[in-house]
């Protein structure tokens, strides 16, 4: 069977990732401005200059035959610290998505893609409630001001990141160990999420509203009673908590019994606020597939959660313990990454087939692709890995399609080389490789951009299908 005529092609980026200009257009400080520059870590305060790029990057992705792009509005670009609009930051966007327009582009817009502006974060961030009345104001705005002009939005990107890097792991900002922070974040930026909905319904902008979920389909390591109740455990963990909540309305109940035995004081959730996320329900879900988790029962040990941001391969230093819950294990018959990340297209498969069960939703693939170092300097980067990855992986994505699952479009992380987070610039992603070395950060489109072409303008038909 084929796609849908309608199915979009594109790259995804993200406004800390690729914009730069930090300080310029009226840009306040976020909460990543303010992390990395106190501890003396790479920033994203250049990163690919999109923002002064944004003409080139767009006609390339054009050129090369993709019909979408996902990107991410700046909260602390479109917004000042007393919550008025700053008019050139608003045009900044104005202008991408009229370039987007011009070249036959269609705009897929997220919200909030990790730059909390840094004065809400030192008022307790998503801790605090007040940072959720904040984000429905931001919301607000750019309903108002775009909303005549996109037609795909989502609220949040990756709730689940933000939460485990930012307050579990400790090495994103706010950079703490503190699982009560935790819970409580994640439950304000759900609410958060539940309160921009219910303004988009409001306000009856003319499009879609959904969220994008770092989606980790769980496996068990075999059929046993109690690695069912791990993964049970684990998918409570990794997905449930965004996706029951977006889809549907609900907080797993086990999961909240669960965080109440390990004594997480659920307190804060107060009854009119449950409500009205019980209300608020998406109309499709992005997922952004990287990995699936492999998962056995819990055996010993304390709760020990790490993230490989140095990219030294086969050090397993990506371990996710949960104490009484469950392990994450890494599967000897599978490829990683130089980063740990499990190289795995039919987790893509079987995890679209399990959402589609469950949620009953159009889905997009906001996200997927992989990261490597790469050497940029000398032409054409041959990236046939890459190549080979998203083959695989549009390959599954098009076999859950066959089997009746309503997927509607397909973003490659990246559109281009942007800055990676913790790990930097030098892990890479990108369709198109920039030389961030270079004075004019050159852009050179990569083999699997030139593949990546092929397929969207066949609509997947070139694909080499494999079952
Ligand atoms: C997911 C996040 O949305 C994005 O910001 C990140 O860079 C990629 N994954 C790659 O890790």
């Amino acid at each position: 069977m084929t796609l849908k005529s309608s199915f979009l092609w594109g790259g995804a980026t993200a406004s800390y990732q690729c914009e730069g200009a930090w300080n310029e257009g009226g840009r306040i400080e976020s909460e990543w401005d303010r992390y990395l520059h106190e501890n003396n870590f790479e920033s994203g305060d250049i990163a690919s200059d999109f923002y002064h790029h944004y003409k080139e990057d767009i006609r390339m992705m054009a050129e090369g035959g993709q019909n979408a792009f996902r990107f991410s509005l700046a909260w602390p670009r479109i917004m000042d610290e007393k919550g008025n609009r700053n008019q050139e930051g608003i045009d900044f966007y104005h202008n991408v998505i009229h370039e987007c327009r011009a070249c036959g582009i269609e705009p897929f817009v997220t919200l909030y893609h990790w730059d909390l502006p840094a004065y809400l974060a030192d008022n307790g961030g998503w801790t605090n409630r007040n940072t959720c009345d904040a984000f429905e104001k931001y919301a607000e705005l750019c309903f108002r001001e775009f909303g005549s002009e996109i037609k795909w939005w989502t609220t949040f990107n990756e709730p689940k990141w933000t939460i485990v890097s930012g307050y579990l792991v400790g090495n994103y900002p706010p950079a703490e160990k503190n699982a009560q922070h935790a819970v409580e974040a994640g439950y304000h930026m759900m609410l958060a999420h539940a309160m921009a909905v219910k303004k988009f319904r409001e306000m009856n902008v003319p499009g879609s509203i959904g969220i994008v979920h770092s989606y980790a389909p769980v496996d068990g390591v075999d059929d046993s009673v109690s690695t069912q109740k791990a993964m049970r455990f684990a998918d409570n963990f990794m997905n449930n908590w965004v996706l029951d909540v977006a889809a549907k309305g609900v907080f797993p109940e086990d999961f909240l019994e669960a965080l109440t035995v390990k004594d997480i004081d659920l307190s804060f959730m107060n009854k009119a606020d449950v409500q009205l996320i019980s209300k608020q329900k998406v109309d499709f879900l992005g997922l952004n597939y990287y990995a699936r988790a492999l998962v056995k029962p819990y055996s010993s040990g304390e709760t020990t959660l790490t993230v490989n941001n140095s990219g030294s391969k086969g050090k397993g230093t990506t371990v996710t313990l949960i104490k009484n819950w469950f392990e994450q294990v890494r599967d000897p018959e599978s490829k990683y990454t130089e980063w740990d990340t499990e190289i795995y297209p039919e987790g893509l498969y079987r995890g679209l087939i399990r959402a589609n069960e469950r949620y009953h939703l159009p889905i997009f693939i906001t996200e997927n692709g992989i990261g490597m170092y790469e050497d940029v300097t000398k032409g054409e980067v041959n990236d046939q890995y890459r190549i080979s990855f998203m083959q695989d992986h549009i390959n599954a994505m098009m076999n859950a399609s066959d089997e009746g699952v309503d997927v509607c479009g397909y973003f490659a992380w990246s559109s281009f080389d942007l800055y990676s987070w913790k790990n930097g610039c030098e892990k890479r992603y990108g369709l198109v490789a920039i030389d961030f070395k270079d004075p004019n950060l050159k852009r050179v489109p990569k083999k699997s951009f030139y593949w990546f072409k092929e397929i969207a303008k066949s609509n997947g038909t070139k694909i080499e299908r494999r079952h």
